[in-house]
């Protein structure tokens, strides 16, 4: 499996369906909210959401432009994208799906007034190449909205995750599964990305994670690209690793998360 395998990581409808059951109302909605809150959008716009994955950035920013606008939710995944309307407001923009990578975006130069990426960019193995398209398809004096994780901090639930399938000895199942700051970015790595853009603002922020129940903090893992691997285990390992999970996630339940929020206009 080599680098790029990190953007097919989301492939499979099981991991989409429990990603949207399990981790977009506690771990994805709040950011999504944060990030359309960041930025003034106006009724009528055109707003692309990259790396959309299931469409949390997509429906809030619906809701923001209402429907006279047009929302465009991409991502690499058909499984990610069949979710994106579940939920989606009627009274806001219709959301339209588009399969591609963040790197390839089949849109027109300057079509869009605002450009959203919450913590797809991790992912991406050419994340300059990505931002080069998000600028290309900005039109000039759009707006620019990012989120990711904070590089060198801890972040729950996916940390743990990550520790306990490596601590029942497996090999890495995709490149970097065990690194520390695998899905994570430092401020000074986030700037360069933005250096072609205007008025970049950088933010951290944290938000407490609100689980309903340690069972769905604990369920959440199939919603990664770690449920393939832990489903694949024999049954003992998968009971131990899944009791493993549940002593973490009883001991610190409502976990403090932080993100960079980056703004900026093309
Ligand atoms: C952690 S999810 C984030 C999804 C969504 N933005 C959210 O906040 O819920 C990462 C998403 O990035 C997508 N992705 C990974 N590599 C990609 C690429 N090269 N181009 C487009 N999307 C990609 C995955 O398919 C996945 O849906």
């Amino acid at each position: 499996m080599n680098e790029d395998a990190r953007s097919s990581l989301f492939q499979s409808d099981s991991i989409a369906e429990n990603y949207r059951h399990y981790l977009l109302p506690t771990v994805f909605e709040p950011w999504a909210h944060h990030l359309v809150d960041s930025l003034v959008l106006h009724a009528g716009q055109t707003v692309l959401d990259v790396a959309s994955g299931t469409g949390a950035v997509a429906r809030a920013a619906a809701k923001a432009v209402g429907p006279s606008g047009r929302v465009i939710a991409s991502d690499i995944s058909t499984g990610m994208l069949a979710e994106v309307s579940v939920g989606a407001d009627p009274d806001g923009a219709p959301i339209e799906t588009l399969e591609a990578p963040a790197t390839a975006i089949p849109l027109e130069d300057d079509s869009v007034d605002v450009v959203l990426c919450q913590h797809g960019l991790p992912f991406v193995r050419d994340q300059v190449a990505a931002m080069a398209e998000m600028k290309r398809v900005l039109r000039p004096g759009g707006s620019l909205g990012i989120v990711v994780w904070v590089a060198a901090l801890r972040l729950e639930p996916f940390d743990s995750y990550g520790d306990v399938l490596r601590d029942e000895g497996l090999d890495e199942p995709f490149p970097r599964a065990w690194d520390f700051d695998s899905f994570k970015m430092t401020r000074a790595r986030l700037t360069k990305l933005l250096a072609a853009f205007e008025d970049v603002t950088v933010q951290s922020t944290s938000l407490r994670l609100d689980w309903p129940s340690v069972a769905d903090a604990v369920n959440g893992i199939f919603g990664t690209p770690y449920g393939p691997v832990l489903t694949a285990l024999m049954p003992e390992k998968q009971q131990h690793a899944l009791s493993a999970l549940r002593d973490w996630m009883t001991a610190s339940p409502h976990p403090l998360v932080t993100a960079f929020v980056a703004t900026a206009s093309a």
